[in-house]
């Protein structure tokens, strides 16, 4: 594996880490919060994101690579609402979409079109991530400053409507 590859996978890595820790962050935030279906949904997202990590640093060290197991930032304790919370899912999840884009560069540059073969899937799953994370920012926004409202937002997520409405908006019929 070529260096630049190499050092443009291990920059990933640490995206994806702090992504999981980042939204680890606004999970348990939300748990103190009593809202259970964002904390739910937010643990989850947590969970994606590592495996999103676990993967590249299989593929760096299968291809002849080394993965570094990054340290991480110590991510907000506080978040102002539950607006708040989604606003700053879609705005992360844009970075990384365009970390993501940045590394197909790479690729097609150093002409390493297995990595670009293999970097395909994070593609798909930004799209998913981010019509999932418009989706319950629209729903959100909706609500305003609702209490009533907000609890059945939160409801909802816990039973995962909302989240399966925006999957088939990317995939319809799936
Ligand atoms: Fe794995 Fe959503 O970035």
């Amino acid at each position: 594996m070529k260096g630049r590859i190499e050092k443009a996978l291990n920059d990933q890595i640490k995206k994806e880490g702090q992504s999981s820790q980042f939204y680890l962050a606004m999970a348990s935030w939300a748990e103190t919060q009593g809202l259970s279906g964002t904390s739910g949904f937010m643990y989850k997202q947590s969970e994606e994101e590592r495996f999103h990590m676990l993967k590249l640093v299989k593929f760096v060290n299968e291809r002849g690579g080394k993965a570094i197991i990054p340290g991480f930032d110590t991510p907000p304790t506080e978040f102002d609402s539950v607006n708040n919370v989604f606003e700053l899912l879609l705005s992360h999840e844009i970075t990384i979409t365009q970390s993501i884009n940045d590394l197909v560069e790479v690729c097609l540059e150093e002409k390493d079109y297995t990595t670009h073969n293999f970097i395909q899937w994070y593609l798909s799953e930004q799209l998913e991530e981010e019509a999932s994370a418009r989706a319950i920012l629209d729903k959100v926004k909706l609500i305003g400053e609702d209490k009533a409202g907000l609890y059945l937002f939160d409801r909802d997520l816990e039973n995962s409507t909302i989240v399966a409405a925006s999957a088939n908006t990317v995939n319809p019929g799936a």
